[in-house]
């Protein structure tokens, strides 16, 4: 079986698109679960005064604007992700956050529609693996930074050490409701856990032509006040689960609803809330 890479491109972007709001309801959770995350990445920069950064797959944009506030007033960032609705959520952020060296911009991460060497940096927190040609996009991403700029980046592990994603595919893929695996699957098929091997990153940024490749784990985990607060999340961040789940009738989403809360069960603390765990790969390298 092939992949149609331009078949995905077009139905990520319009899957992103809709995603937008949701995204946007739930970022103070992804700000709190992802903040080691964007903390390792900047580490792994270092940004400095007057530098220009540039986020691929920004969504909100939130790690380039933890950078934005390092690198001013001389130095500015651009956000950018190939859905225009995530920018407009980033933009609201940057207005917030009073931050004037921001600029928002569509672009895919595929081809970088910017100058050879014009960045110091590149940051992209969960992006490479949902893209079809990775390999692609970490070229593109070497062919604008400047000889010695850093690249950081987020992948997640694989599925299995991340039962808040696991645990509703199980139940989906139980009930007939995902395509289970047929041993016919291509050999890539872009996904959040496409790319959820250590060795797979670093082949990667090698292959790019990248040097100094510096590869860690970080253990994470998603708190959630209790399973409503969970099943709205997942509604809201997986568009995959979000259209799976409501084009059933009504019964069936209360017998998943109910099957899911058994099944994230394990994972109650004392006080009631959910700890779920979950273990992203971060990397850094120079170009
Ligand atoms: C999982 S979200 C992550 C957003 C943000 N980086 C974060 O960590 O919160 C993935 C984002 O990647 C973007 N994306 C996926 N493929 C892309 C591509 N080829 N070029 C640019 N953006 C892409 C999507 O539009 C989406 O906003």
């Amino acid at each position: 079986m092939s992949f149609d890479a331009n078949a995905y491109r077009q139905a990520s972007v319009e899957n992103w698109q809709e995603a937008a709001p949701g995204w946007v309801r739930r970022a103070e959770l992804m700000r709190e679960l992802a903040a080691p995350v964007s903390h390792w990445m900047l580490d792994a920069i270092a940004p400095q005064p007057g530098q220009r950064v540039l986020e691929l797959a920004a969504g909100l944009g939130e790690t380039a604007m933890l950078a934005a506030e390092l690198i001013a007033p001389m130095g500015s960032v651009v956000v950018s992700d190939q859905a225009e609705a995530m920018l407009e959520g980033a933009r609201a952020r940057a207005v917030e956050l009073g931050l004037a060296n921001v600029e928002c911009r569509v672009l895919n991460a595929e081809w970088i529609d910017l100058p050879l060497a014009s960045v110091d940096a590149v940051l992209c927190r969960w992006g490479y693996m949902l893209m079809a040609d990775p390999a692609t996009a970490l070229g593109e991403t070497r062919r604008v930074l400047r000889p010695g700029g850093r690249v950081a980046l987020a992948v997640w592990d694989a599925i299995e050490q991340n039962p808040w994603a696991s645990l509703p595919a199980r139940e989906l893929s139980e009930r007939g409701l995902v395509p289970s695996a047929s041993g016919e699957e291509p050999s890539w098929a872009p996904g959040p856990f496409a790319l959820g091997s250590a060795a797979r990153v670093s082949e990667l940024l090698q292959q790019a032509g990248f040097a100094e490749i510096v590869l860690e784990a970080l253990e994470l985990t998603r708190r959630h006040a209790g399973f409503d607060e969970l099943w709205d999340t997942t509604l809201d961040l997986s568009r995959n689960f979000h259209d799976a789940v409501l084009s059933r009738a009504e019964g069936e989403i209360e017998e998943i609803r109910a099957s899911l809360a058994e099944r994230f069960a394990q994972y109650t603390c004392a006080d009631g809330a959910l700890e779920i765990p979950g273990r992203t790969l971060v990397a850094a390298a120079t170009a």
